[in-house]
């Protein structure tokens, strides 16, 4: 199979090129990445000479049609993926989520390429934390932030080009990942990296959000079983029962500093901020037979703090300017 890989240099784009490489053989892996400010190539070196690398936007059409006209199927990561820049400013988020994802539709749609489509549980909105319901594949969209948004008008045009158009492509809504090459902006890597460089980590508001915490591998597994084996038009969630809140999750990144559970910092809050995430995943389980593999967080987060210690090189020159961000956009310890 011929596979064009957009976003592949981003963290889970880079993650599922790696896992394709090592357990696909029989697949040839095109990338092609604008390399944003997320973007790094560096997180696809190990298996630079195994792929074609295209340096593009998703948004612009003739090199999409041209690319997509010579493959057997397109796996679609790219996007504008924090919600904190989505505030700062949304305009990337409208161009790349809806227009680059418009212009891949539409060459799917002229060369009929099978075309998975990835995307986020935020498109459901948020839940309460006693809710006793979980997300499911009929729950009514209700994004909340310009990044959630555009996500959910993206999944909106691609349900609209498969009835209409017969494009052959099916969906996947996941919750929150975590593990290797993951971008300094994210919370687990930035508390990571802040604990490396002495300083305490961040906590929004009361900490008392909940994300459903999933490794990087499984949901690229997860992927792969659907791209082979999912129904035509259909949307999976993606979840392994990972829920936490961050304040739980920033007092496990401490403990495996040897530090004190009690050393970080309340700083301003996210406008809007969703308060929990949860996914009930069972149709993926029972239809595609997908079981997570990372069962222990602990262990992945161990894992993923250890990763962060022996690939400084990767994500420090990118540590600066993503703090200098947080605090251009008014972050303030509280
Ligand atoms: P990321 O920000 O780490 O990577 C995004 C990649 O897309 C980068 O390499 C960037 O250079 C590239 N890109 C951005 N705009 C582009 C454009 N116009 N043309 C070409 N390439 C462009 O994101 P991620 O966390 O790896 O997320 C990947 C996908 O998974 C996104 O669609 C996101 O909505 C979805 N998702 C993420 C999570 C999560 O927890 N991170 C969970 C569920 C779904
Ligand atoms: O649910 C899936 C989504 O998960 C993906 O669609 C997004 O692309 C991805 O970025 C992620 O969105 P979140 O907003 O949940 O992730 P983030 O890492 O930004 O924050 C996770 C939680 O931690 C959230 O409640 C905000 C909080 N947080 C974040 C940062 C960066 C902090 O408390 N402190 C921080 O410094």
């Amino acid at each position: 199979m011929r596979l064009l890989v957009t976003g592949g240099a981003g963290f889970i784009g880079a993650n599922f090129v790696h896992q394709s490489i090592a357990d696909h053989p029989n697949v040839t892996v095109t990338v092609l990445d604008s390399l944003t400010y997320a973007g790094n190539r560096a997180s696809l070196d190990t298996v630079a000479d195994k792929i074609d690398f295209v340096h593009g936007d998703i948004a612009d059409m003739d090199l999409v049609d041209e690319l997509v006209s010579g493959v057997d199927a397109v796996v679609h990561f790219a996007a504008e993926s924090h919600n904190d820049n989505s505030i700062a400013d949304p305009w990337p988020f409208v161009q790349t989520n809806i227009v680059g994802t418009f212009s891949l539709l539409q060459a799917v749609r002229r060369h009929d390429v099978r075309y998975h489509h990835v995307s986020t549980d935020e498109v459901y909105g948020d839940l309460e934390l006693d809710d006793p319901d979980r997300f499911t594949e009929s729950t009514p969209y209700n994004p909340s932030s310009p990044y959630s948004a555009t996500k959910a008008s993206s999944d909106m045009l691609v349900r609209a080009w498969t009835r209409s158009f017969g494009v052959r492509a099916t969906l996947s809504n996941c919750s929150n990942n975590y593990g290797p090459y993951q971008h300094v902006e994210k919370f687990i890597p930035r508390q990571i990296t802040n604990l490396i460089d002495g300083v305490r980590p961040k906590l929004y508001g009361e900490g008392r959000n909940v994300r459903d915490w999933i490794h990087v591998d499984d949901h690229n597994r997860a992927v792969w079983a659907i791209l082979e084996r999912g129904r035509i038009g259909q949307t999976y969630l993606i979840g392994a029962d990972g829920e936490l809140d961050n304040r739980t999750v920033v007092e496990q990144i401490l403990e495996a500093f040897g530090r004190d559970k009690s050393d970080f910092d309340f700083v301003t809050d996210r406008p809007g901020h969703d308060m929990r995430y949860a996914i009930d995943s069972s149709l993926l389980r029972n239809e595609l037979g997908w079981t997570p593999q990372f069962g222990d967080f602990g262990a992945g987060l161990a894992a993923t703090v250890q990763w962060y210690r022996d690939n400084e090189q990767w994500w420090r020159p990118k540590k600066d300017a993503t703090e200098q961000a947080y605090v251009a956009q008014g972050e303030s310890a509280v």
